[in-house]
Protein backbone atom coordinates (compact mmCIF):
# COMPACT_ATOMS: atom_id res chain seq x y z
CA UNK A 1 0.00 0.00 0.00
CA UNK A 2 2.30 2.53 -0.54
CA UNK A 3 1.39 5.70 -3.07
CA UNK A 4 3.75 8.15 -4.84
CA UNK A 5 3.88 11.66 -3.11
CA UNK A 6 1.01 14.01 -4.82
CA UNK A 7 2.43 16.95 -6.56
CA UNK A 8 2.76 19.65 -4.20
CA UNK A 9 0.06 22.28 -4.42
CA UNK A 10 0.66 25.98 -4.64
CA UNK A 11 -0.80 26.74 -1.54
CA UNK A 12 0.47 24.15 0.26
CA UNK A 13 0.87 25.17 3.90
CA UNK A 14 4.80 25.06 5.19
CA UNK A 15 4.35 22.07 7.85
CA UNK A 16 7.10 19.38 8.96
CA UNK A 17 6.11 16.05 6.55
CA UNK A 18 9.13 14.17 8.32
CA UNK A 19 6.97 13.47 11.22
CA UNK A 20 3.67 11.41 11.29
CA UNK A 21 0.36 12.64 11.63
CA UNK A 22 -3.35 11.54 12.60
CA UNK A 23 -5.14 13.27 9.99
CA UNK A 24 -2.56 12.47 6.98
CA UNK A 25 -2.26 8.50 8.47
CA UNK A 26 -6.23 8.48 8.33
CA UNK A 27 -6.29 9.70 5.32
CA UNK A 28 -4.10 6.91 4.45
CA UNK A 29 -6.68 4.38 5.88
CA UNK A 30 -9.20 5.83 3.59
CA UNK A 31 -7.60 5.66 0.62
CA UNK A 32 -6.69 9.22 -0.06
CA UNK A 33 -4.04 11.08 -1.52
CA UNK A 34 -3.07 13.86 1.01
CA UNK A 35 -0.26 11.52 3.00
CA UNK A 36 3.38 11.54 2.77
CA UNK A 37 6.10 8.69 3.46
CA UNK A 38 6.24 9.59 7.12
CA UNK A 39 2.22 9.02 7.44
CA UNK A 40 2.52 5.89 5.31
CA UNK A 41 5.46 4.32 7.07
CA UNK A 42 3.81 5.12 10.57
CA UNK A 43 0.27 4.18 9.25
CA UNK A 44 1.51 0.52 7.92
CA UNK A 45 3.25 -0.20 11.29
CA UNK A 46 -0.57 0.31 12.63
CA UNK A 47 -2.03 -1.28 10.25
CA UNK A 48 0.73 -4.09 10.78
CA UNK A 49 -0.66 -4.50 14.96
CA UNK A 50 -4.30 -3.94 13.60
CA UNK A 51 -4.94 -4.97 10.50
CA UNK A 52 -8.56 -3.87 10.63
CA UNK A 53 -7.36 -0.49 11.25
CA UNK A 54 -8.61 0.85 8.00
CA UNK A 55 -12.26 -1.03 8.32
CA UNK A 56 -12.27 0.64 11.53
CA UNK A 57 -11.88 3.96 9.90
CA UNK A 58 -14.94 3.12 7.66
CA UNK A 59 -16.88 2.80 10.51
CA UNK A 60 -16.30 5.57 12.31
CA UNK A 61 -17.20 7.33 8.89
CA UNK A 62 -20.06 5.64 8.67
CA UNK A 63 -21.47 6.15 12.09
CA UNK A 64 -20.70 10.42 11.15
CA UNK A 65 -23.15 9.77 7.97
CA UNK A 66 -25.75 8.37 10.29
CA UNK A 67 -25.23 10.42 13.04
CA UNK A 68 -25.35 13.75 10.55
CA UNK A 69 -28.60 11.93 9.14
CA UNK A 70 -30.28 12.07 12.70
CA UNK A 71 -29.35 15.26 13.35
CA UNK A 72 -31.11 16.68 10.19
CA UNK A 73 -33.89 14.61 11.39
CA UNK A 74 -33.93 16.36 14.36
CA UNK A 75 -34.23 20.12 12.35
CA UNK A 76 -30.44 21.03 12.84
CA UNK A 77 -29.71 22.60 9.99
CA UNK A 78 -26.06 23.62 11.10
CA UNK A 79 -23.17 21.86 11.84
CA UNK A 80 -19.70 22.75 13.88
CA UNK A 81 -17.17 19.69 12.61
CA UNK A 82 -14.09 20.05 14.96
CA UNK A 83 -11.25 17.71 13.80
CA UNK A 84 -12.83 17.76 10.79
CA UNK A 85 -9.80 15.82 8.91
CA UNK A 86 -9.32 15.46 4.81
CA UNK A 87 -11.62 16.20 3.34
CA UNK A 88 -12.99 12.24 1.85
CA UNK A 89 -16.30 10.62 0.64
CA UNK A 90 -19.34 11.74 2.89
CA UNK A 91 -18.54 14.80 3.87
CA UNK A 92 -20.44 16.82 6.86
CA UNK A 93 -21.56 18.95 3.80
CA UNK A 94 -22.48 16.39 0.88
CA UNK A 95 -24.84 14.89 3.76
CA UNK A 96 -26.51 17.65 4.93
CA UNK A 97 -26.93 19.63 1.60
CA UNK A 98 -28.46 16.11 0.28
CA UNK A 99 -31.31 16.45 3.06
CA UNK A 100 -31.05 20.82 3.04
CA UNK A 101 -29.42 22.60 0.25
CA UNK A 102 -28.87 25.52 2.67
CA UNK A 103 -27.51 23.47 5.50
CA UNK A 104 -23.98 25.39 6.93
CA UNK A 105 -21.45 23.65 7.91
CA UNK A 106 -18.19 25.05 9.43
CA UNK A 107 -14.88 22.80 9.34
CA UNK A 108 -12.26 23.03 12.00
CA UNK A 109 -8.75 21.30 11.92
CA UNK A 110 -5.70 21.85 13.44
CA UNK A 111 -3.56 19.96 10.90
CA UNK A 112 -2.42 22.48 7.76
CA UNK A 113 -3.06 20.03 4.70
CA UNK A 114 -6.20 19.00 5.79
CA UNK A 115 -7.69 22.51 5.77
CA UNK A 116 -5.63 23.16 2.77
CA UNK A 117 -7.28 20.43 1.27
CA UNK A 118 -10.30 21.72 2.28
CA UNK A 119 -10.02 25.04 1.28
CA UNK A 120 -9.26 24.08 -2.33
CA UNK A 121 -12.69 22.10 -2.42
CA UNK A 122 -14.76 24.19 -0.46
CA UNK A 123 -13.47 27.94 -2.29
CA UNK A 124 -16.73 28.36 -4.05
CA UNK A 125 -19.06 26.79 -1.35
CA UNK A 126 -20.69 30.10 0.46
CA UNK A 127 -22.58 27.88 3.11
CA UNK A 128 -19.24 25.93 3.71
CA UNK A 129 -16.18 26.94 5.85
CA UNK A 130 -13.02 25.55 6.34
CA UNK A 131 -10.64 27.24 9.55
CA UNK A 132 -7.22 26.29 11.03
CA UNK A 133 -7.74 26.15 14.22
CA UNK A 134 -7.28 24.28 17.73
CA UNK A 135 -10.62 22.82 19.05
CA UNK A 136 -9.14 23.00 22.71
CA UNK A 137 -9.23 26.97 22.51
CA UNK A 138 -13.00 26.87 22.10
CA UNK A 139 -13.44 30.77 22.84
CA UNK A 140 -10.74 31.02 20.10
CA UNK A 141 -12.94 28.84 17.77
CA UNK A 142 -16.20 30.19 18.25
CA UNK A 143 -15.38 33.40 17.66
CA UNK A 144 -13.08 32.60 14.08
CA UNK A 145 -14.62 34.31 11.18
CA UNK A 146 -15.09 31.14 9.64
CA UNK A 147 -17.53 30.00 12.79
CA UNK A 148 -19.08 32.84 14.01
CA UNK A 149 -19.65 34.30 10.67
CA UNK A 150 -21.69 31.50 8.98
CA UNK A 151 -22.94 29.84 12.13
CA UNK A 152 -25.91 31.15 14.48
CA UNK A 153 -25.80 30.05 17.69
CA UNK A 154 -29.61 31.42 18.46
CA UNK A 155 -30.20 28.09 16.29
CA UNK A 156 -29.79 24.58 16.89
CA UNK A 157 -26.00 23.42 16.27
CA UNK A 158 -24.59 20.18 15.91
CA UNK A 159 -21.14 20.31 17.48
CA UNK A 160 -18.86 17.07 15.89
CA UNK A 161 -16.22 15.57 17.66
CA UNK A 162 -15.78 12.50 15.73
CA UNK A 163 -12.64 10.71 16.38
CA UNK A 164 -10.88 13.45 17.76
CA UNK A 165 -10.98 13.99 21.14
CA UNK A 166 -8.17 11.00 21.63
CA UNK A 167 -5.98 12.80 20.59
CA UNK A 168 -6.67 15.51 23.58
CA UNK A 169 -4.87 14.65 27.02
CA UNK A 170 -6.16 14.55 29.86
CA UNK A 171 -4.59 17.52 31.33
CA UNK A 172 -5.98 19.68 28.41
CA UNK A 173 -9.42 18.56 29.98
CA UNK A 174 -11.41 17.46 27.31
CA UNK A 175 -14.70 17.06 29.86
CA UNK A 176 -14.04 21.07 30.33
CA UNK A 177 -13.61 21.58 26.40
CA UNK A 178 -16.93 19.80 25.63
CA UNK A 179 -18.70 21.84 27.99
CA UNK A 180 -17.72 25.29 27.06
CA UNK A 181 -19.01 24.77 23.35
CA UNK A 182 -21.96 22.98 24.81
CA UNK A 183 -22.46 26.39 26.86
CA UNK A 184 -22.64 28.55 23.80
CA UNK A 185 -25.46 26.16 22.21
CA UNK A 186 -29.13 26.70 22.36
CA UNK A 187 -31.41 23.93 22.79
CA UNK A 188 -32.23 21.46 19.97
CA UNK A 189 -28.53 21.25 19.51
CA UNK A 190 -26.87 18.06 19.63
CA UNK A 191 -23.36 16.89 20.21
CA UNK A 192 -22.00 13.74 17.66
CA UNK A 193 -18.81 12.26 19.19
CA UNK A 194 -16.67 9.24 19.11
CA UNK A 195 -13.43 8.17 20.66
CA UNK A 196 -10.98 4.93 20.55
CA UNK A 197 -11.11 2.89 23.26
CA UNK A 198 -9.01 -0.10 24.42
CA UNK A 199 -11.64 -0.87 27.07
CA UNK A 200 -12.99 -4.21 24.72
CA UNK A 201 -14.81 -6.98 25.46
CA UNK A 202 -11.74 -9.13 25.36
CA UNK A 203 -8.14 -8.81 25.65
CA UNK A 204 -8.12 -10.04 22.01
CA UNK A 205 -9.78 -6.62 20.69
CA UNK A 206 -8.04 -4.63 23.32
CA UNK A 207 -4.36 -5.30 22.36
CA UNK A 208 -4.44 -3.92 18.94
CA UNK A 209 -5.52 -0.50 20.33
CA UNK A 210 -2.70 -0.25 22.54
CA UNK A 211 -0.51 -1.65 20.11
CA UNK A 212 -1.66 1.28 17.67
CA UNK A 213 -1.76 3.53 20.39
CA UNK A 214 2.23 2.93 20.50
CA UNK A 215 2.67 3.71 16.95
CA UNK A 216 0.78 7.30 17.52
CA UNK A 217 3.37 8.25 20.25
CA UNK A 218 6.07 8.81 17.72
CA UNK A 219 3.76 10.88 15.65
CA UNK A 220 2.57 14.58 15.94
CA UNK A 221 -0.80 14.02 17.18
CA UNK A 222 0.00 11.31 20.34
CA UNK A 223 -3.04 9.27 21.49
CA UNK A 224 -4.48 8.94 24.44
CA UNK A 225 -6.85 6.07 24.94
CA UNK A 226 -9.94 6.14 27.25
CA UNK A 227 -11.87 3.47 29.37
CA UNK A 228 -16.12 3.71 28.65
CA UNK A 229 -17.40 5.42 31.43
CA UNK A 230 -14.64 8.17 31.15
CA UNK A 231 -15.57 8.50 26.92
CA UNK A 232 -19.69 8.58 28.33
CA UNK A 233 -18.95 11.42 30.61
CA UNK A 234 -18.40 13.61 27.64
CA UNK A 235 -21.59 13.60 27.17
CA UNK A 236 -21.95 15.31 30.88
CA UNK A 237 -25.25 17.75 30.07
CA UNK A 238 -26.84 15.99 27.40
CA UNK A 239 -29.35 13.54 26.95
CA UNK A 240 -27.96 10.77 25.42
CA UNK A 241 -30.19 9.58 22.31
CA UNK A 242 -30.88 5.52 21.85
CA UNK A 243 -29.31 3.43 21.64
CA UNK A 244 -26.54 5.25 23.92
CA UNK A 245 -23.04 5.47 23.83
CA UNK A 246 -21.88 2.12 21.74
CA UNK A 247 -19.43 1.20 19.36
CA UNK A 248 -19.50 3.14 16.26
CA UNK A 249 -20.29 0.06 14.31
CA UNK A 250 -23.66 -0.39 16.60
CA UNK A 251 -25.04 2.74 16.42
CA UNK A 252 -27.75 2.80 14.51
CA UNK A 253 -27.19 0.71 11.84
CA UNK A 254 -28.30 0.69 8.17
CA UNK A 255 -28.02 -3.15 7.99
CA UNK A 256 -29.00 -5.30 11.59
CA UNK A 257 -26.77 -7.54 11.13
CA UNK A 258 -24.01 -4.93 11.44
CA UNK A 259 -24.45 -6.03 15.49
CA UNK A 260 -23.33 -9.35 15.12
CA UNK A 261 -20.04 -7.74 13.70
CA UNK A 262 -17.32 -7.02 16.06
CA UNK A 263 -16.62 -4.14 17.84
CA UNK A 264 -14.71 -1.38 15.46
CA UNK A 265 -13.11 -0.04 18.78
CA UNK A 266 -14.53 3.20 18.67
CA UNK A 267 -17.35 4.62 21.06
CA UNK A 268 -19.63 6.45 19.47
CA UNK A 269 -23.14 8.46 20.61
CA UNK A 270 -25.37 11.40 20.23
CA UNK A 271 -25.89 13.50 22.81
CA UNK A 272 -29.03 16.31 22.48
CA UNK A 273 -29.77 19.43 24.06
CA UNK A 274 -33.85 19.10 25.11
CA UNK A 275 -35.80 22.23 24.19
CA UNK A 276 -38.32 23.16 26.57
CA UNK A 277 -41.82 21.71 27.00
CA UNK A 278 -44.33 24.26 26.19
C1 LIG B 1 -8.82 10.61 12.92
S1 LIG B 1 -9.08 12.13 12.16
C2 LIG B 1 -10.87 12.22 12.20
C3 LIG B 1 -11.45 12.98 11.04
C4 LIG B 1 -12.97 13.02 11.05
N1 LIG B 1 -13.50 13.70 12.21
C5 LIG B 1 -13.55 11.64 11.00
O1 LIG B 1 -13.98 11.13 12.03
O2 LIG B 1 -13.55 11.03 9.92
C6 LIG B 1 -8.69 13.26 13.50
C7 LIG B 1 -8.59 14.71 13.05
O3 LIG B 1 -8.54 15.54 14.21
C8 LIG B 1 -7.60 16.57 13.99
N2 LIG B 1 -7.17 17.10 15.28
C9 LIG B 1 -6.44 16.46 16.23
N3 LIG B 1 -6.26 17.27 17.30
C10 LIG B 1 -6.91 18.43 17.01
C11 LIG B 1 -7.07 19.67 17.71
N4 LIG B 1 -6.54 19.86 18.92
N5 LIG B 1 -7.79 20.65 17.11
C12 LIG B 1 -8.33 20.47 15.87
N6 LIG B 1 -8.20 19.33 15.16
C13 LIG B 1 -7.49 18.32 15.73
C14 LIG B 1 -6.51 15.89 13.19
O4 LIG B 1 -5.70 16.83 12.50
C15 LIG B 1 -7.31 15.01 12.27
O5 LIG B 1 -7.64 15.67 11.08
Amino acid sequence: MVAEDRQPVPDEPDVDLTRPNAARMYDYYLGGDAHFAADREAADRALARFPHAAGSARANRAFLDRAVRACLQKGIRQFLDLGSGVPTVGNVHEIAHHHDPEARVAYVDNEPVAVAHGDRLMAENPLVTVTLADLRNPREVLAAPGVAGLLDFRQPVAVLMVAVLHFVSDEADPTGIVATYREALPAGSALVLSHISDDQPTEELAAPHRAVAEVYRTSSTPAHLRDYPAIAALFTGFEVLAPGVVDARHWRPDEPRALEQDPCGFYAGVGWLPRPSA
